[in-house]
């Protein structure tokens, strides 16, 4: 049985108070997402129930119960007091998909500091920017990232504490740098949680914009009132589930949907610490019995590829409920997973701002293939003409995606920014950025982006972000970066680049650009092709105009260019 029946009955009858409720929340009180999360499950008899089943790289494997998650919190809540630091700073998290970076999520915030989830595939730059700008007093990494934090510490003076979370004795430890072991350290059964409430800060993660450096998002512990229920109601978790997030914590969904959402339910749920491959991952669903499965569909597209041959090697009949965000889901994609796993992705819609899904396709609804499906019941979500930033009357006008603030996972406001945010409503809707049509059913369909951000493989990338970085390569004198298209990852970055006297094209110049980007950046941000251009099209004011390179790209009309310098 769904927890969910008939759409427009639960939409009539939705408060947010029923998540409140099940949470055993009332306004005013305290609420702490690192209780919720492991102590309030222990508290309701489930201490030795399985919270955590890890695998390594290497195929290493680690289970963690309830009560060990608890305890462990505890002892990283612990370490993080006693080194002085006060709630409300700000501690970075930048580490692999280890256990200690899930648990060190739900210690941090028990000391009522705020939680900056990072990748660790950040190079020293895209670290450097998102550490600075959240004036980050202390940073939780591993042995193979710490030369990338070295290398930045000195124009970091509010970065206090560098903690190595496997620090093995071998080299001497340097300035600001700490070893802690969650668990060699002596287990703290017992710390007192710091009473946060509901508008108390919780999580920054950082998003890419189109505009500017990358914006901190803040959370506010109350998200947990959002992120619980649609767990619960869209995910479809049950009791007994086993639940497979394939996201990464140093994104959104990694700690909506893989932290937050599952513990508090108090499910079960696996995490495989190792990059793609369709043949380990089919066999990590195998061997752990997986029932709901939340991926992205670049991932369902680069298993289609693999074929559905290798499919019938394993035995996938666990699967109960698939669900996919971060990127359009194509119809294809749908109708391939109802071929070869009897059942549909069913599509997300949501941004690190929402917090928490706010379009989707409803288990037990019937899925449109190609459909983000409809608004969660309690989020309202129009279709805005774009230049009065009203609602369209009538549907099938393509438009803005516009949100009615207030349900309890919006962002408070970008770190730092208050115009930024401002920026971000009209009319007294909250501007998602995309663009999209909604049919005669209610059913949302995605168009597109309305800026120029790139969504490479379901990863946010900034062209001002490359295109700075660019320029801080010895040959580069110009840049403009846009996406082009990518069968598997739909779009990907390509830059145009201009070139600084005495130095000429070459593909040895392109890939030391390339190797340049994804070591200051990542790999995710690299440019995929580089163009060496004569000159780029500019406005008669000297503002370079993606638009016309984006519109190459794409085979797309150019539009209107009487502005252009060159013409
Ligand atoms: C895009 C990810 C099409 C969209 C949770 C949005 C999607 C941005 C979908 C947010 C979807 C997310 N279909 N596009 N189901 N879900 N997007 O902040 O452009 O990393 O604004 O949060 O991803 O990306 P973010």
């Amino acid at each position: 049985m769904t927890h969910f029946g008939n759409y427009e009955e639960v939409a009539r009858n939705f408060s947010w108070a029923i998540s409140e409720q099940e949470l055993d929340y009332q306004p005013g009180q305290v609420i702490n997402i690192g209780w919720y999360c492991s102590d309030r499950i222990c508290q309701q008899g489930k201490a030795d129930k399985v919270a955590l089943i890890w695998e390594g790289f290497t195929g290493e494997k680690k289970i963690f119960t309830y009560n060990d998650i608890r305890v462990y919190s505890n002892t990283f809540a612990r370490f993080i007091t006693d080194l002085g630091i006060k709630a409300g700073e700000r501690i970075c998290l930048f580490m692999d998909r280890v256990p200690e970076l899930y648990i060190g999520f739900l210690g941090i915030l028990k000391t009522g500091c705020i939680v900056q989830p990072l990748f660790s595939a950040f190079g020293e730059e895209s670290l450097f920017v998102r550490l600075e700008n959240a004036e980050t007093s202390a940073i939780f990494t591993q042995r193979k990232h710490v030369s990338k934090v070295r290398k930045i510490r000195d124009k970091l003076p509010h970065l206090k504490h560098i903690i190595i979370v496997d620090y093995d004795g071998k080299s001497p430890l340097q300035e600001r740098e700490l070893a802690f072991s969650m668990e060699k350290s002596e287990k703290v059964e017992h710390y007192e949680i710091y009473p946060t409430y509901a508008e108390s800060p919780s999580v920054l993660h950082y998003t890419s914009g189109t505009t500017g450096m990358p914006k901190g998002v803040k959370h506010v512990h109350y998200s947990l009132i959002s992120q619980y229920i649609t767990a619960k109601w869209v995910l479809d978790l049950h009791d007994d589930d086993i639940y497979w997030c394939t996201a990464d914590p140093g994104w959104v969904t990694g700690t909506s949907y893989g932290i937050i959402g599952p513990f508090s339910l108090g499910v079960t749920q696996c995490v495989l610490d190792s990059g793609f491959s369709a043949e380990a991952w089919y066999r990590f669903i195998e061997k752990n019995r997986v029932t709901v499965w939340y991926s992205a569909p670049t991932a369902i597209r680069s298993l289609m590829k693999a074929g559905d041959e290798i499919i019938k090697k394993f035995d996938l009949s666990s699967l109960r409920h698939l669900a996919s965000v971060g990127e359009p889901l194509n119809p294809e994609a749908v109708n391939w997973s109802i071929r070869v796993f009897g059942k549909p992705f069913h599509d997300t819609y949501w941004q690190t701002e929402t917090g928490c899904i706010v379009i989707t396709n409803f288990p037990g609804m019937p899925v449109k293939p190609g459909s983000m499906g409809r608004p969660f019941p309690g989020i309202t979500a129009v279709i805005l003409d774009p230049n009065k930033h009203e609602p369209y009357p009538e549907p099938g006008r393509i438009g803005l995606i516009g949100l009615k603030p207030g349900w309890p996972s919006m962002m408070r406001t970008y770190w730092n920014n208050e115009e930024a945010y401002r920026n971000k409503f009209r009319n007294g809707w909250y501007l998602t950025g995309d663009r999209a049509r909604m049919d005669q059913d209610g059913y949302i369909w995605f168009v597109g982006r309305d800026d120029d951000v790139i969504n490479t493989g379901g990863h946010l990338v900034s062209p001002f972000e490359v295109e700075s970085a660019l320029l801080e390569h010895q040959a580069v004198a110009e840049s403009a970066v846009v996406s082009k298209p990518d069968p598997i990852n739909m779009e990907v970055v390509k830059a145009f680049v201009t070139l600084k006297p005495g130095f000429s094209a070459s593909k040895d110049l392109e890939l030391d650009i390339m190797n340049f980007i994804r070591k200051k950046l990542s790999p995710l941000a690299m440019p995929q092709e580089i163009e060496f251009v004569d000159s780029l099209p500019k406005t008669r004011s000297g503002k370079i105009m993606r638009r016309i390179l984006h519109a190459r790209e794409w085979g797309e009309e150019v539009g209107d260019t009487s502005t252009l310098e060159n013409e």
